[in-house]
């Protein structure tokens, strides 16, 4: 049976789902992330995860898609039927998460929006537009929220004609560029006088630095960053082939999208230790540090402007995928009854709703305080740290129990790919006792720490 796909380039898979995984969380919020976890050990922690937990994660999810050929609440209905469990349950968790995962997204694709839009005024006026832009941004929370419904509704408009073609033609050609742009920051960066403090900071993994909430802060990376826990993969999966393997695209993403999230470490860092160090544990690093270097260098408006629109097309194609996830979620279970510019409307208008609350929360929530942090960084930490590998964890149970191993192993194994073979067993493995192992010592460990 083949379904009909709205994601195919002639790029092949691969670039769809390293698409759909490349975005802020690895530009801007891995950068944070290890800020706040204190360096080299937490990166080395990621990194493991990322490649041992995460690759098995998004070839479980893209797997249930291709057998099931359908989003992720009508696929995880399927396996209810099929095994008398509820399972349907984490399929509708998955929805309701990414439902506010893509309003929280939108918020930060206002902020990339917001430089965008003073990059290209200062092409034209001068770079004196920019004192204070940051901070004016920060302290006004409606305009947050204009810039994140602007980018929900471009959203809106591209999935309600059914055009996410178009956005990944351009994905493909702005991609290229926005690599060759990281690679020359990254050369004028590790150029810095602070380049060995950063590296060091990096790569020199100092065991003491790590926390109680470590485990479990780097699990819910590694899920955000890869798109697992969400059913995007599910969704993913069930536009591939045949003859597409999924182990094999699930290896290709965990390993490019963790390449990515490293270098863009390597920029912000040696340019935070010479500008700020104090922001490196700030949600606001990425937009705190970039602008200010690109404007202080010769050529940088017009640098800092193809940055921004390379790193708003990855932004707008992550919330397309979100967005197309939802749509054909809700479209799915109306059996009929929901035509596509109807979910589109709706789905948007809650979306809207829900952005609120992070948009608001650097003003006129900013005393609403919890555990020292903000309302977005508590959203954050919550959604993401918490809730997302629960939400994995169960859904992966869904998976690895509905189907047989005979049925595991045939959609495994690949006459192409001979590792395939030898990556059998330690996946199932991972699956069945390393992750859960993993993911319930990190909530243990997490719950003492608050003791
Ligand atoms: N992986 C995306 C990023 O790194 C974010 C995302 C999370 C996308 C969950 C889809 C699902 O930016």
């Amino acid at each position: 049976m083949k379904r009909k796909g709205s994601w195919r380039t002639r790029f092949g898979f691969y670039w769809i789902a390293v698409g759909s995984a490349f975005g802020l969380g690895n530009i801007w919020r891995f950068p944070y992330v290890v800020g706040e976890n204190g360096g080299g050990a937490f990166v080395l922690l990621y990194i493991l995860l990322a490649i041992v937990i995460g690759s098995s994660f998004v070839i479980a999810e893209l797997m249930l898609g291709k057998i099931q050929k359908k989003s992720v609440l009508q696929a995880t209905i399927e396996i209810s039927k099929s095994s008398k469990k509820p399972w349907y349950l984490a399929g509708r968790m998955c929805v309701w998460i990414t439902t506010i995962v893509t309003a929280y997204y939108a918020v930060i694709s206002g902020w990339v929006l917001h430089f965008l839009i003073q990059f290209l005024v200062a092409l034209f006026a001068g770079e004196e537009v920019f004192s204070g832009s940051w901070r004016f941004l920060m302290e006004n929370g409606w305009l947050q929220w204009a810039l994140g419904s602007v980018h929900i509704l471009i959203v809106m408009a591209v999935v309600g004609r059914g055009a996410q073609q178009g956005i990944e033609k351009w994905l493909n050609f702005v991609m290229p560029i926005f690599a060759i742009c990281v690679l020359g920051l990254l050369y004028q960066s590790l150029s810095l006088p602070s380049t060995p403090q950063a590296l060091r900071f990096l790569f020199y993994p100092d065991f003491t630095k790590l926390q109680m909430s470590s485990l479990l802060n780097a699990l819910g990376h590694v899920f955000f960053t890869l798109s697992v826990g969400l059913g995007i993969m599910v969704t993913l999966g069930s536009h591939l082939r045949e003859e597409d393997h999924a182990p094999t695209a699930g290896l290709r993403v965990a390993l490019v999208d963790t390449i990515t999230s490293l270098i863009a470490a390597l920029v912000v860092f040696p340019l935070a230790f010479q500008a700020s160090p104090a922001a490196i544990t700030d949600s606001t690093l990425l937009f705190e540090i970039l602008p200010p270097y690109f404007i202080s260098q010769p050529g940088g408006i017009v640098f800092g402007f193809i940055f921004f629109v390379s790193l708003y097309v990855a932004a707008l194609n992550v919330s397309l995928s979100l967005f197309e996830s939802l749509v054909s979620n809700k479209v799915d279970a109306a059996v009929g009854k929901l035509d596509r510019t109807s979910a589109v409307w709706r789905v948007g208008i809650v979306i809207l709703v829900i952005a609120l609350v992070p948009a608001l929360s650097s003003n006129i929530l900013h005393n609403v305080r919890y555990a020292g942090r903000g309302v977005l960084e508590n959203m954050d930490g919550i959604f993401i740290n918490w809730i997302l590998p629960g939400i994995a964890m169960f859904l992966i149970w869904g998976i690895r129990s509905s189907y047989s191993r005979k049925d595991l192993q045939k959609n495994f194994l690949s006459s192409e790919t001979l590792e395939s073979v030898v990556l059998l067993n330690p996946w199932l493995f991972i699956l069945k006792w390393v992750a859960p192992f993993l993911i319930l010592l990190g909530y243990a460990l997490r719950i003492y720490d608050r003791l």
